[in-house]
């Protein structure tokens, strides 16, 4: 099974990146703007929020390359929010996926503006793709914009801001890691499962899936945060404890924040079995989240 998915991954995040590759290359716009988005979309990210995508897919039988528009545009987004996470103002990181950050390169106004060029971009390269049909883009942009914005991924952002130097409670913490990191991961899930036709019943499992697995994501990012390798995980570790984030081995124990994480993917693979879906490579994919080392 887990071989299964290291090859899905490695077929799957080679089809991204040259999507990715030519996406930019295709862009009428400043070359600094094209190197600073091209710089951190290309610095070796793990890609797991288009490969949930490509593997939603194909647990429906279906073509994973019919995901390719979709998963490119949740990568540029995923990438901004990266980009603007490292800033001074935000987590002030140097380091990410192994290189300086963003704003260490190419200073701090081009990376604002590299992470406003992807996010915009990346409804583009939806609306224009020639694969969706104008049905299927209405709802892969609404999605993507609740996902991302102030009801998802941002509105996390700035709890996560606010909860600095705090003690929150389980359930704000929860709201907190279901936002800035679970939105985006559940896009990918839902993202899949729309374009490969799934019914409304499948798309609640799904959700559900989605949901667990993107709190247990975060779960592990706070605990390689704290035992994590800076080479593996190409980050800077302790960088959390630095700032006095709200995490979940600093709110429960690490012991805690392991049962939580656990909790979270067997809670994950149950929803999955109600998909009715092949659950070889989502399976998988929990399994990797919880175990992964970068
Ligand atoms: C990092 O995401 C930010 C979080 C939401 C935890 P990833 O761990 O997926 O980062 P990359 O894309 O592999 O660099
Ligand atoms: C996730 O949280 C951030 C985003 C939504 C971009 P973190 O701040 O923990 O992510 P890392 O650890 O810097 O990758
Ligand atoms: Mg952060
Ligand atoms: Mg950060
Ligand atoms: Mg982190």
């Amino acid at each position: 099974m887990a071989e299964e998915l290291s090859i899905f991954m490695k077929e799957y995040k080679e089809v991204l990146e040259s999507e990715l590759s030519a996406v930019i290359e295709r862009l009428d716009a400043p070359e600094t703007l094209k190197k600073s988005m091209n710089y951190s979309l290309q610095a070796g990210g793990k890609r797991i929020r288009p490969v949930l995508l490509f593997a939603a897919l194909a647990s429906l039988g279906k073509d994973p390359k019919l995901g390719l528009e979709a998963a490119a545009a949740l990568e540029m987004i995923h990438t901004y929010s990266l980009i603007h996470d490292d800033l001074p103002s935000m987590d002030d990181d140097d380091l990410r996926r192994g290189q300086p950050t963003n704003h260490k390169v190419f200073g701090e106004a081009a990376a604002i503006l590299a992470g406003d060029a992807l996010l915009t971009y990346a409804f583009q390269v939806i609306v224009q793709s020639p694969h969706y049909s104008s049905e299927q883009k209405v709802t892969l942009v609404e999605w993507l914009a609740q996902a991302a914005g102030p009801e998802g991924m941002v509105g996390g952002q700035m709890s996560d801001m606010e909860g600095e130097g705090k003690e929150l409670t389980l359930e704000e913490l929860e709201y907190i890691h279901k936002n800035k990191t679970g939105r985006l991961l559940t896009y990918g899930v839902m993202a899949g499962a729309l374009l490969a036709g799934a019914n409304e019943e499948q798309l609640a499992h799904f959700k559900n899936y989605a949901f667990h697995v993107g709190i247990a994501f975060q779960i592990q990012d706070d605990i390689l945060d704290v035992e994590g390798s800076e080479e593996k995980i190409g980050k800077r570790i302790g960088s959390d404890t630095a700032k006095e984030k709200s995490t979940y081995p600093a709110l429960l124990t690490m012991e805690g924040a392991k049962e939580a994480l656990n909790k979270h993917a067997d809670a994950a693979l149950t929803a999955l079995q109600y998909t009715k879906a092949d659950p070889a490579l989502l399976s998988a994919l929990v399994e990797l989240i919880v175990t992964r080392d970068r």
